[in-house]
């Protein structure tokens, strides 16, 4: 097999049939035979990208998965919609958001008990204008990070703030409200609400009218398990308020279309008007210090200007997998038009 990059970051490592054969089990069969040297470029690059293979279903994109980590999951408790694939014990809709809806890096799930270890992503059908799924060392990041705002982080830990409606009460003017709980539990039974919380060691408190606080306390860095190297592994750039005007500015300064140029002035108008009457632990999201205070807007400014200078970003090809180390290695998606279908499994 042909093994390259395509930039200086060397992220993702790119694996391509060397001219003969690219059928699936030719491809299972090569990565059986050099496991060791695979796994050790996983952890050294944080993503490997199989292209130009038959994987042509989402069954052969679970079966590529599983040869890198056997150890799939089905369980999900994070914020985007999201459903099972058909003829798959594993396989889901990376996000059913709309395609105007950007999605800043993060690792997965950083703030539950026992995030992911491997998440896998593979392109059914491709998109026709934007949809590449940025990846982000974020090992990186935290080393390029003002020491002053990391060493902030480092010593009061996040709170991760999550404020889920009763799933009786419509407000379709929200765009910050993604789920009800109903949504992210699969009941609407508040005492079976309760003992998932519980299971899952989220701290949850029902607000007024039935709707349902979940904070999770974490420390804002890991040592990753494998290389003990320090890594960004929180959420704050996705759920601070500040974060997604940011984002939206990013974003527009690479897709320049009168629609991103509108996105982004709203959702700064919205943003601003919103933290005017919302107390920071009120937000439908947010990430606070884990000492309750609030992050300040600079420091999430700076924070994704970090990101976006260490972020590579890659079009989609059809019947694409990468296979990222969710301990070292962020994702994201940027808006897209038209037509487009990326799957996701994820080991633990
Ligand atoms: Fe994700």
């Amino acid at each position: 097999m042909k093994q390259s990059f395509v930039n200086a970051q060397q992220l993702p490592l790119i694996i391509e049939p060397n001219g003969s054969g690219n059928s699936k089990q030719e491809l299972l069969q090569w990565m059986q035979s050099n496991k060791a040297e695979l796994e050790k470029k996983f952890f050294q690059h944080g993503a490997i990208l199989f292209r130009g293979f038959d994987i042509d279903t989402p069954k052969a994109f679970e079966d590529v998965s599983m040869q890198v980590d056997n150890r799939l999951r089905n369980d999900y408790y994070g914020t985007s919609p999201r459903n099972i694939v058909k003829d798959t014990n594993f396989v889901y809709t990376a996000s059913e958001l709309p395609g105007y809806y950007p999605i800043p890096q993060h690792c997965e799930m950083t703030y539950v008990k026992h995030p992911p270890i491997s998440i896998f992503f593979y392109c059914h059908v491709e998109p026709s204008y934007g949809g590449e799924s940025p990846l982000c060392n974020f090992r990186k990041v935290y080393a390029d990070m003002n020491p002053k705002i990391r060493d902030e982080f480092d010593k009061k830990g996040v709170l991760t703030v999550r404020n889920y409606s009763n799933p009786a009460i419509n407000n379709p003017f929200n765009l910050f409200q993604l789920k009800k709980w109903n949504e992210i539990f699969h009941t609407n039974d508040k005492a079976e609400v309760e003992k998932q919380c519980r299971e899952q060691e989220i701290d949850f408190k029902w607000m007024k009218d039935d709707n349902l606080r979940l904070t999770h306390l974490t420390p804002a860095t890991i040592k990753h398990p494998v290389t003990g190297e320090t890594v960004w592994f929180n959420h704050s750039q996705v759920f601070h308020p500040a974060s997604a005007p940011v984002e939206y500015k990013f974003i527009h300064a690479r897709q320049q279309r009168t629609k991103t140029f509108f996105w982004k002035t709203l959702i700064a108008a919205m943003v601003k008007i919103k933290s005017l009457h919302t107390k920071p632990i009120d937000q439908s999201m947010n990430v606070l210090f884990g000492d309750n205070t609030p992050v300040p807007d600079s420091y999430m400014q700076h924070i994704e200007e970090v990101i976006w200078k260490n972020m590579v970003i890659l079009p989609w090809k059809k019947n694409d997998v990468i296979a990222v180390d969710n301990f070292s290695t962020s994702h994201g998606r940027l808006p897209y038009e038209g037509e487009r279908e990326i799957l996701v499994c994820w080991s633990a």
